[in-house]
């Protein structure tokens, strides 16, 4: 990439590159592809909760009383933006079991080629949760774009963006919108194509993910 300076955060762990070259291989079929995509949103939302605040409390063990540590700051909410954000939905909440889950569905109106919002269903309290949103392809960032106007529109206040492979104009536009939004991917790949694949990317997520090739 250039050399300006974009708010994204490479997720570069060895295992994660492992498991994700295993996915950008056209001969990786439908189970493995779903299997690796939940392996590595886990070891994602892993690296992404690292700084996540504790508290001090006391328990007791069966042997003896002592102090533990357990989770004091906000409380998570996962939003998977329809329908490739499903593919990593699995993995966070395997994490963070106790995330409420909203979803957010978007199409790109065939006149306008703007997203156009078909579905929203967010937990009650989305403005006091820490939002993780997960997208697995940042080509446009036209979507992820338009998907975190429209949460920040119903009282997000917090909010991360999680993807597995991004294009850097994908980036810039979100960096550029939404500048409080930290980013986390486990690629930076080169461009977009003229169909807005990304290069090399892994091709289209979601039919990888669903078998709908
Ligand atoms: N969406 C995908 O699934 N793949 C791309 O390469 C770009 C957008």
């Amino acid at each position: 990439m250039a050399e300006e300076k974009l708010n994204v955060h490479l997720i570069d762990h060895p295992l994660i590159q492992h498991k994700l070259t295993l996915m950008r291989q056209k001969t990786t079929g439908t189970k493995d592809f779903r299997e690796l995509l939940e392996e590595i949103s886990m070891l994602m939302a892993y690296e992404i909760t690292r700084n996540f605040p504790l508290k001090d409390v006391e328990i007791e063990t069966p042997v003896a009383k002592c102090k533990g540590k357990m989770l004091a700051g906000k409380k998570v909410g996962v939003v998977p933006i329809l329908r490739a954000g499903l593919g990593m939905l699995g993995g966070v909440v395997n994490m963070i079991p106790a995330a409420r889950v909203g979803h957010v569905g978007l199409y790109r109106d065939p006149e306008t080629l703007k997203p156009v919002e078909y579905y929203c269903k967010l937990p009650s309290d989305v403005a006091e949760r820490m939002l993780i949103v997960v997208d697995p392809m940042l080509a446009t960032g036209g979507s992820s774009s338009a998907a975190l106007t429209l949460l920040k529109e119903k009282g997000a206040k917090s909010i991360t963006l999680m993807c597995l492979v991004a294009a850097p104009e994908g980036i810039r536009l979100v960096n550029e919108e939404h500048p409080d939004v930290p980013i986390y991917v486990a690629a930076v790949d080169d461009h977009l194509n003229e169909k807005g694949y990304i290069v090399p990317g892994l091709g289209d997520a979601g039919d990888r993910i669903f078998g709908t090739l």
